[in-house]
């Protein structure tokens, strides 16, 4: 059976880059799925608090993000949404996966590396400072893991930049396997699934990925974003000082970024590829492919931002209360099942 799985980190409010990577995929395997496919979606708070939070602010920002999940259209009756703490066995399941999941790989990933300042510069951190780094960021991809696995998820629909952690959770699977299951499927290990747009970049820096954690609120535009605060940021977006249009990633980073932003919503599926073609035979400038741009946006985000106020509302905020109460009942029985058959591979139970 299809059992779809994915997170998000509830860390704000989700900007295009998860919309089109991630929750736009997900609300599509939702439209898409055959009945008895199973369809779960988690507000990972543990994951957020590897990274210090106040918990007013998290509490916060656990039910706007909630909110947000059914303003892009997830529909509880189809998809359970619910938070990562309300469903225990993901951490207990963790535990597990940590004792036969190696040191080795971990400290490979690319997240790690960044944080140790390994990958992007020379300037290695002190000892002191590398000692002072949490154990929960270095197992980070270890509860990510879990998370999958414990759901026996078939296929994760998320962004490029969750590539490697998928990798990770297969390993994960085949370990586990191997270790207590000599090799049978106890543990599914599960399919990634790309969007299109899998990488979108920032708006003021069109070479590395938008991100919630960029200091400049240009850089990236929010599902909660007015029309015109969209028509705004795209105008100011950086591009380069060839004025006219033509799609080419390395060379011009910035206009690629918003022929691909476009074509993720174009109505008639044209790729970045023959917008610019089409573009480029107007001899269109960059002001008007940024006009087109804004517009297609303006026509889908701004009804986000409308649907996401009304359920913040919603019975005076006792909806959200619900639709999370009942994912979670959902999730802690897909979770037990697995439960029973992992503590009986381990030994852990009668
Ligand atoms: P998070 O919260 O950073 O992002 C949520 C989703 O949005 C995608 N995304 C992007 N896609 C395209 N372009 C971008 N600029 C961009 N920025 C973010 C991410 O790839 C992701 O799909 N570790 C995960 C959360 C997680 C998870 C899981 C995901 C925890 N457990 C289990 C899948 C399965 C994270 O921090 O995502």
């Amino acid at each position: 059976a299809t059992v779809i799985f994915s997170g998000i980190q509830p860390t704000g409010i989700p900007h295009l880059g998860n919309y089109l990577g991630a929750l736009q995929n997900w609300r599509r395997l939702q439209d898409e799925a055959q009945p008895g496919a199973k369809l779960l979606y988690s507000i990972v708070d543990l994951h957020a608090i590897t990274l210090p939070q106040q918990a007013p602010m998290l509490r916060q920002w656990k039910r706007e993000m909630l909110a947000a999940l059914l303003a892009v259209g997830l529909d509880p009756a189809r998809s359970s949404i619910f938070y990562q703490s309300s469903v225990p066995a993901h951490t207990e399941l963790m535990w597990i996966l940590s004792c036969t999941a190696s040191m080795g790989y971990l400290s490979r990933m690319t997240q790690w590396k960044s944080k140790l300042h390994l990958s992007d510069d020379a300037s290695a951190l002190d000892e002191k400072a590398k000692a002072s780094l949490k154990l929960g960021l270095f197992s980070y991809p270890v509860l990510q893991a879990a998370d999958i696995l414990v759901h026996r998820a078939t296929h994760v629909p998320v962004g490029e930049d969750q590539r490697q952690h998928l990798e990770f959770a297969r390993e994960c699977a085949t370990n586990f396997n191997h270790t207590f299951g000599a090799g049978s499927k106890l543990l599914v290990p599960p399919e990634t699934i790309l969007s299109p747009a899998k990488r979108i970049m920032s708006l003021q820096t069109p070479t590395s990925k938008m991100s919630k954690s960029d200091t400049d609120p240009r850089s990236r535009i929010l599902l909660t974003d007015s029309a015109e605060e969209i028509h705004k940021k795209i105008m100011a977006a950086k591009t380069d000082s060839t004025n006219a249009v033509s799609y080419d990633r390395a060379a011009r980073p910035g206009v690629a970024n918003l022929l691909e932003l476009w074509a993720s919503f174009d109505a008639r599926g044209r790729g970045p590829e023959m917008l610019a073609e089409e573009l480029g035979g107007q001899k269109a400038s960059l002001k008007d492919l940024k006009t087109s741009v804004a517009d297609v946006l303006v026509e889908e985000i701004p009804a986000i931002g409308v649907r996401y106020r009304e359920f913040l509302e919603k019975d005076g905020g006792r909806y959200l209360d619900e639709v999370e109460e009942e994912g979670a009942r959902v999730a802690r029985k897909s979770a037990d099942e697995t439960m029973e058959i992992v503590k009986r591979a381990v030994g852990l139970s009668r």
